[in-house]
C-alpha cells in the first residue's frame, strides 16, 4: 500500500509544503509550518452533500435545552448547565484538579445521564481508585483508557452516550496525521473531529486541555475558537481554593466565576466566596484595602495588599499579582501628578489575596489606596470597603453594578464605603455609610482627614 501523503501548511499565510521546513517558503515566517490532513485523506468520511438553506423562523427549538451538572458553581459558569451538542474546553495547569472536577461531576450526574469518561493519562485502576476515594463507588460510569481518536469515536457511535469527557486532548492522536500527540496539528485535527462528532450526534463533549508555559492551551489558542465554551481552571497550587472562569461561552455570559475548595474528599463548592477571600483574622494594618469586585453576575469581596519600600535599585520594581500590571504604572503616575505622592525611589508590590485575578478597572481605587496606606504606614479602617476606576486626570469614575457591590459589602459587615460619586443612589443598603468621591485626592482626604 502506498504511504499516505503528508502535507504541511503555514499557520500565518496558509501556504502548503510537502515536507517540513523551518521557514515558510511563501511568507518567510519562522516555525509556522504544521502538519495538516491532506484533502484526499478525508474522502469517504463524508463527501460532498447537496447544500440546504433553511429559514431561521422555520427552525423548531427544543425546550429542554439545559442539563444541570448538579453543581451550582459549575452550572453558574456554564450559564445554567450543559447544552446538548456543545463542546466545552476545560483548560488549566497540570495538577490543578481538572480530572477530579470532571470525575466528581460525572459521578453526580450518573443517575440521569449516560456518560463516558475517556482517559489517555490514567489507567482504569487509577480512575476507579480515585472514584472510590471520592465516594462514588455506586456511580455507573463508562470508562475507556485509550489514546486513539478513531477508536474513541467508534466507541461513542456504538454506545451513544449523552456526555463524553476527553482527558486530555494532548494525549489523543488521529491516524490521519503522523505528528506526535500533543503537537499543534494533532490537537487541532483531533479537536476538529470531536467537534464534528458532537454536532452530528448532539452529544455534549468536554475536552480537557493542559495549559502550556506560555499560558495558552497547546498550540497558539488553536482550540479556543473551535469550541463553544472555554473554561479555565485557575488558582494558586499552594492555596486550596480553585476558580473556574468562563472565558468564552456561546450559551451564556462570560467572566462568570465558580469557586471550589480542594479537600481530602475532592472539590467542594464554595457558595459564599467573599467571606473566604477577605482576611478577617487581621486587624487593620497598613497597605491593605478591601475591594468590592464584580465577577460576572456575582459581587466578590477581595483584599488588595500593597507593599511600598525603599528600593536599592536604579529602576525600582513594580510588581502585581492578580492585577493588571500596566494599570499600576498609570495609578502611580496619577498619584504623583494629582496627589503629590512620589514613589520613584520605592519598590511597589501589589497583590490580591487568595490567588484571585481582578482585571476590571474598578480595582484602581483599591490599588491606589493600598499604595498610599503602605507608603504612609497608616492603615485604613478595618470596616472600609472601596471600588472605583481612576482616570488619567485623577478623577474617580463610576463603575457598573455599584448597588450589588455595596449590598455584598453590607452583608459581610462592612460599615463604610468609599465609592465614586456617580455610584451613589437611593438603593444604598441601610446601615452602610457610603461616601461619594470625585477625585483621588478627595478619597485620600476623606479618610486621612479623620483622626
Ligand atoms: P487532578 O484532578 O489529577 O489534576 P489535573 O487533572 O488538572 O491534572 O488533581 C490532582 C491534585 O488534586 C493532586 O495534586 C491531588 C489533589 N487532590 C486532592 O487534594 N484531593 C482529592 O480528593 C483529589 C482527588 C485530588
Ligand atoms: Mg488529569
Amino acid at each position: 500500500m502506498a504511504k499516505p501523503r503528508r502535507l504541511f501548511s503555514c499557520t500565518e499565510c496558509g501556504a502548503q509544503a510537502p515536507k517540513w521546513v523551518g521557514q515558510c517558503p511563501d511568507c518567510g515566517a519562522w516555525n509556522t509550518l504544521v502538519e495538516t490532513v491532506p484533502p484526499d485523506a478525508r474522502r469517504g468520511s463524508g463527501g460532498a452533500r447537496a447544500p440546504t438553506i433553511h429559514s431561521l423562523a422555520d427552525i423548531t427549538i427544543e425546550p429542554s435545552a439545559r442539563v444541570s451538572t448538579q453543581s451550582p458553581e459549575l452550572d453558574r459558569v456554564l450559564g445554567g448547565g450543559l447544552v446538548s451538542g456543545a463542546v466545552i474546553l476545560l483548560g488549566g495547569d497540570p495538577g490543578i484538579g481538572k480530572s477530579t472536577l470532571l470525575l466528581q461531576t460525572l459521578g453526580r450526574m450518573s443517575g440521569d445521564t449516560d456518560a463516558l469518561y475517556v482517559s489517555g493519562e490514567e489507567s482504569a485502576q487509577q480512575i476507579a481508585l480515585r472514584a472510590r476515594r471520592l465516594g462514588m463507588s455506586e456511580a455507573r460510569l463508562g470508562f475507556m483508557a485509550d489514546n486513539s481518536l478513531e477508536s474513541v469515536i467508534r466507541a461513542c457511535r456504538e454506545t451513544t452516550p449523552d456526555l463524553v469527557v476527553i482527558d486530555s486532548i494532548q494525549t489523543l492522536y488521529t491516524d490521519l496525521i503522523e505528528s506526535a500527540p500533543g503537537s499543534v496539528s494533532q490537537v487541532r485535527e483531533t479537536a476538529a473531529q470531536l467537534v464534528r462528532y458532537a454536532k452530528q450526534s448532539q452529544t455534549t463533549v468536554i475536552i480537557v486541555g493542559h495549559v502550556t508555559k506560555e499560558g495558552a492551551i497547546a498550540g497558539p489558542r488553536v482550540l479556543e475558537h473551535m469550541v463553544d465554551t472555554v473554561l479555565y481552571f485557575e488558582g494558586d497550587r499552594s492555596s486550596r481554593f480553585r476558580l473556574v472562569r468562563a472565558i468564552k461561552n456561546r450559551f451564556g455570559a462570560v467572566n462568570e466565576l465558580g469557586v471550589f475548595a480542594m479537600t481530602e474528599q475532592g472539590l467542594k463548592e464554595v457558595s459564599n466566596p467573599s467571606a473566604m477571600f477577605i482576611n478577617q483574622g487581621l486587624d487593620a494594618s497598613p497597605g491593605r484595602t478591601v475591594m468590592a469586585a464584580q465577577e460576572g453576575t456575582r459581587p466578590l469581596l477581595v483584599e488588595v495588599q500593597a507593599l511600598v519600600d525603599q528600593s536599592p535599585l536604579a529602576n525600582p520594581r513594580r510588581l502585581t499579582v492578580g492585577l493588571d500590571h500596566s494599570r499600576l504604572a498609570m495609578i502611580l503616575a496619577v498619584l504623583h501628578r494629582h496627589g503629590g505622592l512620589s514613589v520613584y525611589d520605592q519598590d511597589v508590590f501589589v497583590n490580591v489575596v487568595g490567588g484571585v485575578r481582578v482585571l476590571e478597572p474598578a480595582a484602581d481605587l483599591a490599588v491606589a489606596m493600598s499604595v498610599v496606606s503602605s507608603l504612609r504606614n497608616r492603615p485604613w479602617p478595618a470596616d472600609l470597603v472601596v471600588f472605583g476606576e481612576i482616570g488619567l486626570g485623577g478623577e474617580v469614575r463610576p463603575v457598573q453594578h455599584g448597588v450589588e457591590r455595596l449590598r455584598e459589602a453590607h452583608k459581610l459587615g462592612f460599615k463604610h464605603a468609599l465609592v465614586p460619586r456617580g455610584n451613589l443612589g437611593k438603593q444604598i443598603p441601610k446601615g452602610l455609610r457610603a461616601t461619594g468621591i470625585a477625585t483621588v485626592s478627595e478619597a485620600l482626604e476623606a479618610e486621612f482627614g479623620q483622626p
